[in-house]
């Protein structure tokens, strides 16, 4: 199985003084979260909270119902701004990029909810990101889809509302890896699934290992995906444990 990204260029800088590019890859962490404070409405959710991704590695965010782990994903995807700390990936500022930008960084989210267009059949809903990134090539990105998820291949023209949870779940993740050509971020990916799915999702997972893709897994305990992961970092009342 190849995983490189290949689109990887689209993603990369093309000014200043490029040649240093794979020299700093290996030294920085492709995700850093540093000292983030996040607040919803008045309630301060995350609380000098600190992560980083390494290149090439998976992560488990693990932490208790409640603990700040949709929201600290969703600070990192754009959709709540810090208070205070700092966001970087690949060692460019990412609190300043706008949510629309981060996604053409090449990163992929799995939101908790699963977050399917019920509607919409099963490669239009893997297909939506893609669409919208305009620097993604459609059939590159099916084909490394399909190579990793064969069985949504043969469900492809289903429409989402006729799927069960599980493989809702499934179409989640493929839409994640349609355009997460360097990184992915997986809310709670075994939650509430039954257990041949959540091995065929931790299966799939796997696939990814010694790729180029690094992951991040939320999650409230390992048990999924402890074979998968390179390091867990707790959360606790949205600050590390
Ligand atoms: N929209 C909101 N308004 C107010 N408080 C919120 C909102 N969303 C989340 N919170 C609070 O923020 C805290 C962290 O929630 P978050 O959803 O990030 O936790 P989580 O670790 O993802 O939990 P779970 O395992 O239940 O998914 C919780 O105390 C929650 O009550
Ligand atoms: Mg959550």
């Amino acid at each position: 199985m190849t995983a490189t990204s290949s689109s990887g260029a689209a993603a990369s800088s093309s000014t200043a003084s490029g040649s240093s590019t794979s020299a700093a890859a290996s030294t920085v962490p492709l995700l850093s979260v540093a000292a983030v404070d996040v607040k919803i409405e008045t309630v301060q959710v995350l609380r000098g909270f600190s992560l980083d991704v390494p290149a090439g590695t998976m992560v488990s965010l693990t932490g208790r119902n409640g603990a700040g782990k949709t929201t600290l994903l969703r600070t990192i995807m754009g959709h709540l701004t810090p208070v205070a700390g700092r966001l970087s990936f690949d060692g460019a500022d990412l609190g300043s990029k706008p949510a629309h930008i981060r996604a053409a960084l090449g990163i992929g989210y799995m939101p908790e909810d699963r977050g399917l267009v019920p509607e919409l059949g099963v490669e239009e809903n893997i297909l939506l990101p893609v669409w919208v990134s305009k620097t993604l090539q459609v059939e590159d990105r099916l084909r490394f889809v399909y190579e990793v998820l064969p069985e949504l291949k043969e469900m492809r023209e289903r429409r989402a509302l006729q799927l069960s949870g599980g493989q809702q779940k499934l179409v989640a993740l493929a839409r994640a890896l349609a355009v997460g050509t360097r990184m992915l971020l997986l809310d709670e990916p075994f939650e509430g699934v039954a257990p041949a799915l959540s091995e065929r999702l931790a299966t799939a997972i796997g696939i990814l290992r010694g790729s180029s893709i690094s992951v991040l897994i939320a999650q409230s305990e390992m048990n999924h995906a402890d074979a998968l992961i390179d390091r867990e970092v707790v959360i606790e009342r949205g600050a590390n444990a």
